[in-house]
């Protein structure tokens, strides 16, 4: 089955082309950086903006790539939720609009079972009950994966999401946007223990939530009162501030996987791309003997290989969305 599938939730417009949930033919993703660099962060409108010129052009693009054409599509899956609601409709009325014309079905995804899903697009993806950590731009959550499309909460952020503090960080030392990736560059060549930052640990080692605005604030109070550094100094800074982030995930996963009885890791979103936090969780995963699965750091960011593959699993299942799927800027996993 070939399902092609588009993803406009944030700031990337992608559309790729996936066999049977498991083959990516193509993976084509337009991003948009540069538009929203100089603000620091996303702005939704212009996110709408640059998804209506990308959007055509990506999707010709993935169909070429993959060698393939509509006709021998078997359906379209779209990231219909959660994300800036702007953004959303924009891959959705396109979805919609090749559903119509085309007379293929059409399945909405939420965008988090998408992130769950890159990892099946790898040789030797976990097998299932498994623990999953998601750390993107907008969550951070432990979930028991059962099965494609039945999730188990155990654990979520109650402020800001693990690349929030990435992102917030970097715009406080000037780093701009998106920052998770230059903080972990920049913390590649630092010390970790150079500045002694704080590890939320909420309710407790034994709970599963997560907290990073605390973070946050104690990177603001240490620029007021050093300034920001440069050099070495700014390595060590990020280097700090990025264990402080990773150390907290790496412990809460520990504990999640050993208190469920749960072998196989997966982690994903875009923080899932860090170096460090990719080192750390192999290292705890070797001491406390789970198996740990990340995809390669392209498919960690968002993507439409993972819609692709996601919706397989929804059509496979025999399930159908209408022309009336509407976007949904905020729900639950
Ligand atoms: O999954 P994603 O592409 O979009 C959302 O669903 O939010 O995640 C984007 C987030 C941003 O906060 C970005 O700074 C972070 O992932 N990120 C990273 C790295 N690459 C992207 N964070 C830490 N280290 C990285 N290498
Ligand atoms: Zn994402």
């Amino acid at each position: 089955m070939r399902v092609l599938g588009i993803e406009s939730s944030c700031d990337e417009t992608a559309a790729a082309v996936v066999e049977d949930g498991r083959v990516a033919l193509s993976d084509v993703v337009a991003s948009q950086h540069e538009v929203h660099a100089r603000y620091g962060g996303v702005v939704p409108e212009l996110a709408s903006r640059a998804h209506i010129l990308n959007v055509v052009p990506v999707v010709q693009a993935a169909l070429d790539r993959a060698g393939t054409t509509l006709d021998q599509i078997d359906g379209i899956a779209v990231t219909n939720a959660p994300g800036l609601v702007g953004a959303l409709l924009v891959g959705l009325q396109t979805a919609k609009s090749l559903a119509w014309v085309t007379g293929k079905p059409l399945v909405g995804v939420h965008h988090l079972a998408g992130h769950l899903t890159a990892i099946y697009l790898e040789p030797d993806p976990p097998p299932m009950p498994h623990l999953a950590l998601i750390v993107s731009g907008g969550h951070t959550s432990l979930v028991r994966v059962n099965g494609h499309g039945d999730l188990q909460e155990l654990g979520a952020t109650r402020d800001d999401a693990a690349g929030e503090a990435f992102d917030k960080g970097a715009k406080l030392l000037g780093l701009g946007y998106p920052g998770g990736a230059v903080i972990d560059k920049l913390a590649a060549t630092g010390n970790p223990e150079a500045v002694a930052f704080p590890r939320s640990m909420t309710a407790g080692e034994h709970g599963a939530d997560f907290s990073f605005s605390g973070l946050k604030t104690a990177l603001l109070h240490h620029v007021r009162a050093h300034g920001v550094p440069d050099g070495q100094a700014l390595a060590d800074l990020c280097a700090s501030y990025q264990a402080a982030i990773v150390e907290v995930l790496v412990r809460k996963t520990r504990r999640a996987a050993r208190k469920h009885g749960l072998e196989h890791v997966q982690v994903c979103g875009g923080v899932a791309a860090n170096q460090g936090l990719r080192a750390a969780l192999r290292k705890a995963g070797e001491e406390d003997g789970f198996r740990v699965y990340i995809p390669p750091p392209a498919r960690c960011t968002d993507n439409a290989a993972m819609i692709a593959a996601a919706g397989y699993h929804r059509l496979a299942r025999g399930e159908r969305d209408g022309l009336d799927l509407d976007a949904v800027p905020s729900a639950p996993l």
